[in-house]
């Protein structure tokens, strides 16, 4: 059972302070994670160690190297920091920086060496990727969030469990979770449903929705949920869906 789990930064975090890390939370999530590790890709979210030095740097708007490299840099640290505390729970994670293995064009992943990954996952070594800078074929300067690589690495992967953790209870429409949705169902609640409240350059739920809209497209159904609730990330991991269903399968 292939399980792809993304892991917001607002959870591992301070959203609203740069390099901020929330190491009791990155701690307590490791170990929901190890209590079902077989065949889990995580990825997690940049949080204030990505979207803060991007937006400083004007990225993505603007191609600025130095930028790049400073953002890359923070989010690879927040990388180690999850994969130490994976270990520290008795999970052999390694990382696997987007920035080094693809490449989009305008913004949307073009070309994924997706192989390191599926040798790791055969090898029960779990795959730790993040929202991250990433090279664009058009020559301008991209990030890549970690929404848009669960939805390609659960496509390629044809993952049995999709879920996208965050700091809310799932996709909100007046205040309460939605217990499922479907594309056809999205123009009723689009505009009801924000960005992000905090500095946010991948476009919060919105953005986490409509990668997974496309998922649902090809049949597989994923999770929006929260995260922040002690126990969620383990019942997600068995496939339980927590939060807002994205999809209409059954
Ligand atoms: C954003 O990744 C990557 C950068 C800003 C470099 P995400 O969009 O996946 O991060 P979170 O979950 O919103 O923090």
């Amino acid at each position: 059972m292939t399980r792809v789990l993304k892991i917001g930064g607002s959870i591992l975090t301070d959203k609203s302070r740069e390099l901020q890390p929330r190491p009791d939370e990155i701690r307590r999530v490791a170990q929901e994670i190890a209590a079902h590790p077989d065949d889990v890709v995580l990825v997690h979210g940049a949080g204030s160690f990505g979207h803060i030095p991007a937006k400083k740097y004007g990225l993505p708007q603007e191609f600025n190297r130095e930028g790049l490299r400073v953002t890359h840099r923070s989010v690879a640290q927040l990388c180690e920091m999850v994969i130490e505390a994976l270990s520290h729970a008795g999970v052999e994670g390694l990382p696997v920086h987007p920035l080094s293995c693809l490449c989009l064009r305008d913004g949307r992943i073009e070309n994924f060496f997706m192989e390191p990954i599926e040798e790791m996952l055969k090898d029960g070594i779990m795959p730790v990727l993040h929202g991250d800078v990433a090279m664009d074929a058009t020559g301008k300067a991209a990030i890549v969030s970690g929404d848009q690589l669960v939805s390609y690495i659960a496509r390629y992967l044809k993952a049995d469990v999709v879920a996208i953790g965050s700091n809310v209870d799932g996709v909100l429409f007046s205040g309460r979770p939605l217990p499922r949705i479907t594309r056809k169902e999205l123009s009723q609640v689009q505009s009801a449903i924000g960005g992000s409240d905090e500095v946010d350059v991948t476009g919060g739920m919105r953005g986490k929705l409509l990668e997974l809209l496309d998922l649902a497209d090809l049949g597989i159904d994923s999770m929006i949920f929260n995260a922040g609730i002690k126990g969620n990330i383990a019942r997600a991991l068995k496939g339980e869906y927590v939060g807002t269903r994205i999809g209409g399968g059954n």
